[in-house]
């Protein structure tokens, strides 16, 4: 589904506080992820889990700084998260059932942190933007 112009004047109006803090707020995305989902450490082998390691606040930050360069390229998605798709599909082969998966701790994430700015149609829009994420870091698989 394509972003229309009010979802992305509602993830440019929410992402930079979410940016702001990529550790932070990456970190507890992932460590929210593998509580609820510990098939997914399986692709993390050697990794320290503890909430806030420092570990977790360094891939969290490159995951979030990731999604800001897409939400700056916003028309277009695809090209921005080229080589994270080869890197995804060719050498990590992440399952692509797993994307839905951090999307969804992302957005608990960000509800949890800026109540107020986590309306309805914010959530809509970052639901889209994660899903556009996903569907173009897993387009390489076939
Ligand atoms: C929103 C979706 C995602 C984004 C934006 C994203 C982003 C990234 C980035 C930026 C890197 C570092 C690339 C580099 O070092 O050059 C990375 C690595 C990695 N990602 Fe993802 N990722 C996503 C989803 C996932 C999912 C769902 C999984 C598996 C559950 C996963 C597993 C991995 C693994 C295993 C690595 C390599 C870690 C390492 O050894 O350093 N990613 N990802």
């Amino acid at each position: 589904m394509a972003l229309n112009a009010d979802d992305k004047a509602h993830i440019q109006a929410i992402w930079p506080s979410v940016a702001a803090h990529a550790d932070k707020y990456g970190g507890e995305a992932l460590y929210r992820l593998f509580l609820s989902h510990p098939q997914t450490k399986t692709y993390f082998p050697n990794f320290d889990f503890h909430k806030d390691s420092p570990q977790i606040k360094a891939h969290g930050k490159k995951v979030v700084d990731a999604l800001t360069e897409a939400a700056k390229h916003l028309n277009n998605i695809d090209s921005a998260m080229c080589r994270l798709s080869d890197l995804h599909a060719y050498d990590l082969r992440v399952d692509p059932g797993n994307f839905p998966l951090l999307a969804h701790n992302i957005l608990v994430t960000i509800a949890v942190h800026f109540p107020d700015k986590f309306d309805c149609l914010t959530h809509q829009a970052l639901d889209k933007f994660l899903a556009a994420v996903g569907c173009s870091l897993t387009s390489k698989y076939r």
